[in-house]
């Protein structure tokens, strides 16, 4: 499974990069937000740090928007994947764009139908957001194994980016459906790495050294 962070904040993809664990960056409109800089040169500067696909997003909700700011963004570096919004007018741009050779991504995806149309609209990756589905009592996990069945079935030449994750369970159930990628706030990898028995083997050999050479 390939390991996307879902983050806009430079410092935590640095760190996460240097653990050698980093395939790709996911950003969104608030993600952005939060950092208080300017969007285009905090997506260049991710771009220079990370060696895969870096999403970005377009605001406009037209097509015609969408597509001129698709292009815009596809400037910055080759690392820049266009996430477009699910929408019929998104559908349009994805199908625009991919025809001009610009990766996209189809967010904000709830339901293997929107995946099945954006695989067949082009898009290289699809997001389906498996947090905001639990938190309207769905399972997340569930639709996002479908969206993955939509791929691997019919064969689209798309991989599926499980999003909205929130959890180390979360985790543990992508690998369960076989996702293609995950992308992971900072926060569930810190989670992903601790393990309470780790810290009580290290304390405990740690001792036992100590004793013996005493
Ligand atoms: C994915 O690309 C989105 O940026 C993200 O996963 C949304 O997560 P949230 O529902 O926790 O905001």
């Amino acid at each position: 499974m390939k390991i996307f962070l879902d983050t806009a904040n430079i410092e935590e993809i640095k760190e996460v990069k240097d653990l050698g664990i980093l395939d790709g960056v996911t950003t969104n409109p608030s993600l952005i937000a939060k950092e208080k800089k300017d969007f285009k040169k905090t997506i260049g500067e991710i771009c220079a740090v990370v060696n895969g696909p870096v999403s970005a997003e377009v605001i406009a909700l037209d097509w015609e928007g969408m597509v001129k700011e698709g292009r815009e963004l596809a400037e910055i570096s080759d690392h820049v994947v266009v996430k477009i919004p699910f929408t019929k007018d998104g559908l349009k741009a994805t199908s625009i764009l991919s025809g001009e050779g610009i990766n996209v991504n189809v967010t904000l995806i709830f339901s293997a139908n929107q995946a099945l149309l954006a695989c067949k609209a082009g898009a290289a990756y699809i997001s389906p957001f498996a947090g905001r589905l639990d938190d309207i009592g769905h399972d997340g996990i569930d639709v996002v194994s479908q969206c993955q069945n939509v791929v691997d079935i019919y064969d689209y030449d798309t991989e599926v980016i499980a999003a909205s994750i929130r959890s180390t369970a979360h985790m543990l159930q992508c690998q369960d459906i076989a996702v293609d990628i995950a992308t992971i706030p900072y926060k569930v990898i810190e989670q992903m790495m601790k393990h309470p028995l780790t810290d009580a083997g290290i304390k405990q050999f740690l001792a036992d050294w100590e004793n013996a050479v005493k």
